[in-house]
């Protein structure tokens, strides 16, 4: 039985590992890729995600989504990502197309028609907020929402306090956690121990394949600036530990805990506030993963970027 996803994603580098992940894996049937503005605009999201379908050779549909969060301005990434949003390897014009129908269409009538329907958002929750909003209903076909964004253990990335994904559009992300969606949420606590460290790079570099040179490629560009940042050997690879949930829940450590996102305005806005030590009355509403068995992750990620071309 494979497992039917639609992966949520504003590529950005990171993104990019985590589809090509997702499509090595034959245990993911991955529906459609929906695209949404984050790392950069919405534009150069799309064209980048076509671009990764194409190193993987399959046919997966893409779709533009939601150009600007709900109620405030886009906040974008280009100091990590580069103008692009996929800087590093030389990657040509796409072939595969973009679809002619809006990304929330296709999410809402994905899910309607997909019981048991797995969506992994990996960039801001807009697109999955608007689905949600337009259908609240489609909830009850969802089986688990498992999305990159957040952090408790390690607060923030782009303020203090917020994540890049929660800041953006904190108001989507409210919005997803209150929807009364099964909500696994991958943080920063959990992606920042799985760093691409020179051994783990290399090996990737050497699978022998375009795949495994354009995934080193990638890192290469995007590490710079989170290595700067933490002095750390290597930077997290937030996104693709998304997929590895799906496909090795094992290497994973996680707890059932309440979430609420600070949509105030001012120095705290976008942060996860995560009452990891159950100290309020309030009952979980996410699954919080703390811990990654980072070699276990880069084995696994190696072993499936073999697999393609
Ligand atoms: O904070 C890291 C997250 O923000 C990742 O999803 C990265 O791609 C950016 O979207
Ligand atoms: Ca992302």
């Amino acid at each position: 039985m494979t497992r039917p996803v639609i992966i949520d994603t504003d590529p950005g580098q990171d993104d990019a590992v985590a589809i090509l992940l997702a499509l090595a894996s034959p245990e993911l049937d991955v529906r459609g890729i929906t695209c949404v503005a984050g790392n950069v605009p919405l534009p150069l999201t799309s064209l980048n995600a076509r671009k990764v379908v194409d190193l993987t050779g399959k046919d997966v549909p893409v779709y533009a989504g939601c150009a600007a969060p709900l109620d405030r301005p886009l906040v974008t990434a280009e100091y990590v990502h580069g103008r692009t949003g996929l800087d590093g390897p030389a990657l040509p014009v796409p072939v595969t197309p973009l679809q002619d129908i809006h990304a929330v269409d296709f999410l809402i009538d994905a899910v309607k028609a997909t019981p048991g329907i797995t969506l992994c958002p990996l960039g801001p929750l807009t697109n999955i907020a608007t689905a949600l909003t337009r259908a609240p209903g489609i909830v009850r076909n969802i089986k688990e929402i498992v999305m990159m964004g957040g952090g408790y253990f390690e607060q923030g990335n782009i303020t203090p306090s917020a994540e890049f994904n929660i800041h953006v559009d904190p108001t989507a992300a409210d919005i997803v956690l209150r929807s009364g969606a099964q909500v696994t949420v991958l943080p920063l606590d959990c992606t920042h121990q799985a760093l691409t460290t020179r051994p783990r790079l290399e090996a990737l570099r050497r699978l022998g394949n375009r795949a495994g040179v354009v995934v080193a490629e990638l890192a290469d560009f995007f590490e710079r600036y989170d290595k700067e940042k933490y002095g750390t050997d290597g930077a997290p690879l937030h996104d693709p530990c998304v997929i590895a949930w799906l496909l090795r829940p094992e290497l994973f450590v996680a707890r059932e805990v309440h979430v609420t996102v600070d949509t105030r305005e001012g120095l705290t806005l976008g942060a996860t506030v995560v009452d990891y030590w159950r100290v309020t009355d309030r009952g979980p509403n996410v699954t919080w993963v703390r811990g990654i068995n980072a070699d276990g992750f880069f084995a696994l990620l190696g072993e499936r970027l073999a697999r393609l071309p």
